[in-house]
């Protein structure tokens, strides 16, 4: 355990501090398009760093005909006019680095858009230099698909090139064909991309469905999923024992790894949505390291109670000191219904507190630090790929979580000038939740997460120490300590609407409470709170 236990000056620093994700399309727009761009960001990058958080990941920004909204890539190493130029990018890291924010991009290796040169040039024919950068296979006796892979938005893995009477792998859109990352000369190239924003300046990378890669060359039927239920997405009909996960894949994210170990001081984190025994793997060995964070999304998927987060928080804190490897939390993103509207209003700061002071580098998506929820959008406006596609499964839309920035009280919450429409609706509870507002109420939701951040920066046992959750005696109480150099710091977490009488635990000198007054010492747990007590 004590190999666990780190000063915080010891840490690297996407083990210490937090990673903020932007999604640029709503973040800031500078331009008046209704679209979120670089210039916006940069403009906001004080109120990054206000938060006290250590980095921006940015959601892809670069070319691409935006059919899954830029996770479709057409040329890897430039800015989509939409969110501006290189310059444009020079400019954001140059302000982010002197505000000492570090900056990681989205990395999107499985998968180009279908308007990349490298597919246009790979479907002129099977001759083609660059045909087998892409998965091809020939249809089935039937001339149907190859096999019954599903794609993550519904319907086949694989669409028909009439011309060459092929089919093509895509886990996506038709519009996103898989790389063939069993070809070296794409390994080569897809590796020149890092080096291409690194030469940049760029600190990290947020690496897409890393656990994608490969496929199992056999092309074998995937088998049905006994615990599907119709009405909820079909590509959960299948286990996907041939597409995700694959030998092949970790050893190219150790050819990734090299890559990034050729600069000084880089990162980066995979998107890996798997249970803990085939997640911590992807963080490789101190011989053969992997990716330096495997995404941990388990506090998304798990029910919200105290027991069952208590039970999960043990168990991945203990694998990841018995593998050696540095844990993560995440409460949202992109592709997840807002975590506020998840675990209900009462609970939000209580979910908030928890990412906070948990073990590991947590993962915090814009806008939860003010409290936006999901966002009700009109079948009209609906824009995702993936609820367009999937009408029947009401969940499968992420545009309410896409929303756009609460900034202030102007028309619009401050995010576009309000000549055009924004490309998602504003949620009409701006008027009350914005940044401005929130910024003068020391209660507010902004202001609490400041404390909380404010908290791990004169707490080192908070980012640094060893966790141990303690018995409350209370079911619906989850409490932990963190403990370095001799500091104790208590986290108490009521995830109950009743108060808790908690005893000796919850002595100490409250550092924090979500309530907002400072309890005496021992005093009983309100509904709800999330208490931060100090030895
Ligand atoms: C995962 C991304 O997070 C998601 O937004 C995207 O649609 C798919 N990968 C495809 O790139």
């Amino acid at each position: 355990m004590n190999e666990q236990i780190v000063a915080a000056g010891e840490l690297k620093w996407w083990q210490r501090g937090i990673i903020y994700q932007i999604y640029p399309r709503s973040f800031q727009d500078s331009n008046d398009d209704g679209v979120g761009d670089l210039r916006g960001i940069t403009a906001r990058l004080p109120y990054v760093a206000s938060l006290g958080v250590e980095a921006v990941w940015l959601s892809p920004i670069f070319t691409s005909p935006m059919r899954d909204f830029g996770y479709d890539v057409a040329d890897y190493c430039d800015i989509d006019p939409l969110f501006g130029t290189l310059g444009d990018f020079d400019a954001l890291v140059t302000e982010a680095h002197r505000l000492g924010l570090k900056v990681m991009l989205d990395y999107v290796p499985n998968h180009t858009s279908s308007d990349h040169a490298w597919f246009r040039d790979a479907i002129t024919g099977p001759d083609s230099d660059r045909r087998d950068w892409y998965v091809w296979r020939a249809p089935a006796p039937d001339g149907g698909p190859p096999n019954n892979w599903v794609s993550f938005f519904g319907g086949p893995a694989w669409t028909l090139d009439p011309t060459s009477g092929q089919y093509y792998l895509h886990q996506f859109l038709p519009s996103q064909p898989d790389l063939n990352w069993r070809n070296p000369a794409v390994r080569r190239a897809m590796g020149d991309v890092l080096r291409f924003w690194m030469d940049r300046g760029v600190d990290g990378f947020r690496v897409d469905v890393i656990w994608l890669l490969a496929e199992d060359d056999r092309f074998l039927d995937e088998p049905e999923n006994p615990d599907w239920t119709p009405g909820s997405v079909e590509h959960a009909r299948l286990q996907h024992v041939y597409t995700q996960d694959q030998p092949e894949t970790h050893a190219y994210i150790r050819e990734l790894r090299q890559v990034l170990d050729e600069y000084d001081d880089r990162m980066m984190v995979g998107e890996i949505y798997l249970p803990v025994e085939q997640l911590l793997p992807y963080a490789g060995t101190p011989a053969q390291p992997m990716v330096h964070l495997p995404f941990n999304f388990h506090l998304i998927l798990l029910p919200w109670h105290a027991a069952g987060v208590r039970d999960f928080a043990d168990r991945y804190d203990a694998a990841c000191v018995a593998a050696g490897s540095w844990p993560n939390w995440v409460l949202g993103n992109h592709d997840q219904h807002r975590f506020k509207s998840r675990v209900g209003a009462a609970q939000y700061r209580v979910a908030q507190t928890l990412l906070l002071t948990l073990r590991g580098t947590p993962t915090v998506y814009y806008g939860d630090e003010i409290g936006l929820q999901n966002v009700p959008i009109p079948p009209e406006r609906m824009v995702d790929p993936a609820g367009v596609q999937q009408p029947d499964v009401p969940a499968a839309s992420r545009d309410p979580e896409r929303t756009p920035m609460h900034w202030n009280t102007q028309p619009n919450a401050g995010f576009t000038a309000g000549h055009v429409e924004p490309w998602l609706p504003v949620d009409d509870a701006f008027a009350s939740l914005n940044v401005e507002q929130q910024e003068s109420d020391p209660a507010s939701d902004l202001n609490y997460f400041r404390a909380l951040t404010r908290l791990r920066r004169d707490h080192p046992a908070l980012v640094g120490g060893a966790y141990v959750s303690e018995d409350s005696g209370a079911a619906d109480v989850f409490a932990f300590r963190r403990t370095l150099d001799g500091e104790v710091v208590t986290v108490l977490l009521n995830f109950g609407s009743a108060s808790q009488t908690l005893g000796d635990l919850a002595q100490g000198r409250t550092l924090l409470s979500s309530v907002g007054d400072q309890p005496v010492a021992g005093a009983a747990l309100r509904p709800n709170e999330a208490r931060i007590v100090l030895r």
